[in-house]
């Protein structure tokens, strides 16, 4: 299939894209190349011995859009682009709602007019919020606390009415735990621009000296050591999520939810130790206050992934730590030359 990816210069993106090159697909790559780099596509086009094609668009513009599904006609569409930072969309919620909610009904409204009506939606599992306990059921009722996690949830809203609307629809909505790691070659991985928000490239960060030490958000929280528990995937595994949900879609009509996680809760001091592992020296930290909003235990049940998929993780700990310390070590300062 030839398939146009958005947000297919970032962390996720970039991966996934690899994974479809490799599975034998063509891909057309758009971004507007707010927070990645362009890099990551030319590393991409190495390890797979092809290119994807790359366009640099943005989601909310929907003439250029017009001129990709022109020029490059898609037969589905992966969709990443996006912002993604909890903290920041509290201060500037209405870029969030107009890139992310906007930039998506831009992009459905020209698929429709092209006739492509194969999407896969990366969601997050923040749309669950606090209602229910884990292991999160993709049945649950969702409820997300924060701008970011609502464009996530208003999109599957959307992406579900439209669903309903036709059945000419295919739709997988795929809910993303904690995405971490690279690929293990060490070509390609995440760059976050600035302060890394995420727990796994700060560890990475204070690895290589970038930054003094890990603050740990909170040590008192009811779980076995303390602090909070989260549902980390490796990077090559969601990417590979994406390719069966795009197989799935392929004979399947409808609109689809699925976990993507391992179903497994790993806390941040255990993450922390698994770090220091792979890099084979002690890493600094510090308990520091709760981090507001924050849950203590969020994790998947990722069964119907695996009835439905056939896909399940397959990499662990570890290996995330390994690879993503690979990453890192050999890109002190990411895609930026240094
Ligand atoms: C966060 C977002 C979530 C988003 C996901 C993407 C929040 C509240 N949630 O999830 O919406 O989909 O990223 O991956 O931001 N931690 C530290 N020190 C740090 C950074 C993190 O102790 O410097 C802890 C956090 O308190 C948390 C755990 O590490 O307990 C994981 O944090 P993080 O990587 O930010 O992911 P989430 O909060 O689970």
């Amino acid at each position: 299939m030839r398939i146009l990816v958005t947000g297919g210069t970032g962390y996720i993106g970039s991966h996934t894209v690899l994974t479809l090159l490799e599975g034998g697909h063509d891909v057309v790559a758009v971004d507007n190349l707010s927070n990645s780099s362009p890099e990551s596509l030319r590393r991409v086009g190495e390890l797979a011995g092809r290119d994807a094609t790359f366009v640099e668009a943005d989601i909310t513009d929907e003439a250029a859009l017009d001129a990709v599904f022109a020029e490059h006609p898609p037969e589905a569409v992966i969709h990443f682009a996006g912002l993604k930072a909890v903290g920041e969309s509290s201060a500037i919620p209405l870029d969030y709602y107009f890139n992310n909610v906007s930039g998506t009904i831009s992009l459905l409204r020209v698929m429709e007019r092209h006739g492509v009506r194969k999407i896969v939606f990366s969601s997050s599992a923040t749309v669950y919020g606090d209602r229910n306990p884990a292991p999160y059921v993709e049945k649950m009722e969702i409820g997300a606390m924060n701008p970011y996690g609502r464009t996530k949830e208003q999109i599957e809203d959307i992406l579900s009415d439209l669903g309903a609307s036709s059945p000419e629809w295919h739709i997988a909505l795929l809910r993303y735990f904690n995405p971490v790691g690279a690929h293990p070659s060490g070509r390609i991985g995440e760059d976050p621009q600035g302060i890394p928000n995420n727990l796994v490239p700060f560890i990475a960060q204070v690895a290589v000296g970038r930054r003094e030490k890990l603050m740990v958000f909170g040590g008192d929280y009811e779980t076995p050591d303390g602090t909070c528990q989260r549902d980390f995937i490796h990077v090559v595994d969601l990417a590979q999520g994406h390719a069966a949900a795009l197989t799935y879609l392929e004979d399947h009509a409808g609109v689809f939810r699925w976990n993507l996680g391992s179903g497994r809760g790993t806390s941040v001091l255990e993450m922390l130790h698994a770090f220091e592992k792979a890099v084979g020296a002690p890493i600094p930290y510090e308990i520091a206050p709760r981090r507001a909003g924050d849950l203590p235990a969020f994790w998947a049940d990722p069964s119907a992934a695996l009835a439905d998929l056939g896909w399940s993780t397959t990499r662990t700990v570890e290996a995330m730590c390994e690879d993503h310390w690979r990453w890192q070590k050999s890109n002190p300062m990411g895609y930026q030359p240094v």
